[in-house]
């Protein structure tokens, strides 16, 4: 698994992040509900998640309208390849469609996506789209889009242990001075301030492996939505009550 910035790292103490009643620096949500959806409807699975990816197109710019800097999104976890051969088809194909019509509109609205995941299990072609994406759209700085694809927070880790117990094989890092931000250099969010919200829509209450580690003091908000239905003021009402929270990160709050 390769790192996903070879940049200088932001090394945030997780105290630096925006204080409650502020906008969050960086929102990620768990896409999930596309399937019930479909089902309430009669339709096959695969409207949903075509109805699903116009709910990114609305995400996205209820985003940048609210002024949040890095926005992340669960497409396709390292767990959903066990779904059945025709539904990974399907969301493969939309994948490659969605990179094909709307790179050009992000790289507009100057918005930069990045590709956290492993990316090689899409094949040569799609791995090679997302790749020129990327550096298609690495000079823009209105929004930092992370799309998650193939991801999972455990392989995530497990990578990032792998790869400084190389190094330290090697001679290039002495284990003692392995801490919390000199481990968090080897995950694909090196650069990336770690999410205040995490928004999972459907009302499903678990975090399916996404972001174990950056999720660590991050706001978790449950709207009572299927993923297609879920449009600006759902995004705003998320804001609303992320500001309302207290963040404490285990200090006294009087
Ligand atoms: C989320 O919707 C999309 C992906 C996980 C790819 P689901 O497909 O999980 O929809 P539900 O949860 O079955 O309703
Ligand atoms: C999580 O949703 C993954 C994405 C939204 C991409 P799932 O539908 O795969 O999660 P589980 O199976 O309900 O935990
Ligand atoms: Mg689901």
């Amino acid at each position: 698994m390769s790192r996903l910035a070879p940049e200088p790292v932001l090394a945030e103490a997780p105290n630096a992040s925006p204080a409650a009643g502020a906008v969050p620096r960086h929102v990620a949500i768990i896409m999930d509900g596309n399937g019930r959806w479909a089902a309430r409807r009669h339709l096959p699975r695969v409207a949903g998640h075509r109805a699903g990816a116009k709910a990114v197109r609305r995400t996205i710019a209820a985003a940048i309208d609210h002024g949040v800097a890095w926005l992340t999104l669960f497409a396709f976890s390292s767990e959903n390849w066990r779904r059945p051969e025709g539904e990974v088809a399907d969301l493969t194909g939309l994948l490659r469609q969605y990179l094909r019509t709307e790179v050009a509109e992000l790289h507009r609205e100057r918005v930069r996506l990045r590709i956290i995941g492993d990316r090689s299990r899409f094949g040569p072609e799609i791995t090679r789209e997302l790749s020129e994406a990327e550096a298609l759209t690495r000079g823009n700085d209105r929004l930092q889009l992370i799309v998650a694809l193939s991801y999972g927070g455990r392989s995530e880790i497990a990578a990032a242990a792998r790869a400084i117990a190389e190094a330290a094989a090697a001679g290039r890092i002495d284990p003692a001075t392995i801490d919390e931000t000199s481990f968090g250099r080897f995950l694909f969010t090196a650069d990336v301030p770690d999410p205040d919200l995490i928004i999972r829509t459907s009302g499903e209450y678990r975090v399916s492996n996404f972001l174990l580690w950056q999720s660590a003091y991050a706001e978790f908000v449950f709207p009572e939505i299927l993923w297609p239905d879920f449009n600006a003021k759902h995004f705003e009402e998320a804001l609303a009550e992320f500001a309302r929270r207290d963040r404490r990160y285990g200090a006294r709050s009087d």
